[in-house]
């Protein structure tokens, strides 16, 4: 019998989903919940979603269900889970298989004490052998495509051979994307947040990865705040990822699906969407949470923000607040 290695079967795949998704909005803890990927799919058909990072034994020991209730109303949406012991990879698979999520994503990016005391996120491109191992069980065990989300480099490693070294391991395995957030992490001495913030930012060396990995997509992360960013990288790259300024200007994805769609449109389906969970006990101050920049750059930005604070406070009726976004979005405030 002809025996295909991982790699092979990637050039076999379909490329369809890649070159659908270009852009990609990224896994962030505390931001990039179900409720925020609702209005995000409410803004763009076209952008891919991606949950926080999953630690797998909350997966394991604890409910998928609670990570995927919403995912068939903003799919496609690729799961970032945290792993570093192969054993968990045959029972991860099986309760996989049996969700939508479009992608499994391993985080080796993340230099925070709790998942690198995990022994997972960003200490794991110490252990090339050990991710290779997780992607070959994965990639034998599941349908879905696997991808990495990584850094540049670690603390002194941070050549170009030490980084080409850890993205053949996972190519070789059976990854079929690479994300790149193009600085190196520090693990010790800095926080999560100046980690993404003081290691300078280096596209070159995230460009030399995929002149060496052509056959592989490689998308890149770090810094990207504008459209205009997004397609000068474009030029280079195979996608891209976008997370800050995912949180801080959603509205700017609106431009994304070369389709018109109109923001009080998108706020009365969040507005329903709020009215319903909420009937269901959520907390109106994390459901109003991914609308707070909604009017970001725009004048009555600084208004919708202090309403949104005092209705989540008090007893007042959303279409209240839907009044207040006519008015915004008709620049009738002063
Ligand atoms: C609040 C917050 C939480 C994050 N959580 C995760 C996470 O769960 N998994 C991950 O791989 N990266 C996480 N990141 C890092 C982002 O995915 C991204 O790599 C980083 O912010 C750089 O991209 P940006 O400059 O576009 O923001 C987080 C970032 C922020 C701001």
């Amino acid at each position: 019998m002809l025996h295909i290695s991982n790699s092979e079967k990637n050039q076999v795949n379909n490329n369809t989903y890649y070159n659908d998704f270009p852009i990609s909005i990224a896994p962030m803890m505390d931001r990039t919940d179900s409720h925020f990927r609702k209005l995000m799919r409410l803004i763009t058909k076209k952008t891919l979603l991606y949950t926080e990072m999953i630690n797998v034994n909350s997966i394991v020991y604890g409910s998928i269900e609670r990570f995927t209730n919403e995912c068939n109303t903003e799919e496609p949406v690729a799961l970032q889970i945290g792993i570093s012991d192969t054993k968990l990879v045959p029972k991860i698979s099986k309760i996989l298989s049996n969700t939508n999520f479009s992608e499994i994503n391993i985080n080796c990016g993340c230099p925070s004490n709790k998942v690198v005391n995990g022994n997972f996120g960003a200490s794991m491109m110490k252990n090339p052998e050990l991710v290779g191992n997780i992607i070959y069980s994965l990639k034998n065990l599941t349908d879905k495509p696997i991808s990495v989300k990584t850094r540049i480099g670690i603390d002194n490693y941070d050549s170009k051979e030490f980084l080409y070294k850890f993205i053949r391991s996972c190519t070789k395995n059976g990854a079929e994307k690479i994300i790149l957030h193009a600085r190196k992490a520090i693990l010790k001495g800095l926080s999560p947040h100046e980690n993404r913030n003081i290691p300078p930012l280096n596209y070159d060396r995230a460009k030399s990865v995929k002149d060496k990995f052509h056959n592989c997509k490689i998308y890149v992360n770090g810094g990207i705040k504008t459209l205009e960013d997004v397609n000068l990288l474009l030029n280079y790259f195979d996608g891209v990822m976008i997370g800050r300024a995912a949180w801080n200007a959603p509205w700017m994805f609106s431009k994304i699906d070369n389709n018109y769609i109109s923001r009080l449109n998108v706020i009365d389906n969040y507005l329903d969407y709020i009215e319903n969970k909420s009937k269901l006990g959520y907390s109106k101050t994390v459901l109003f949470r991914p609308i707070f920049n909604l009017f970001h750059g725009i004048k009555g930005s600084k208004v919708w923000k202090q309403s949104l604070n005092n209705f989540s406070n008090e007893h007042r009726s959303l279409s209240e607040l839907f009044n207040l976004a006519i008015k915004i979005e008709n620049s009738k405030l002063p």
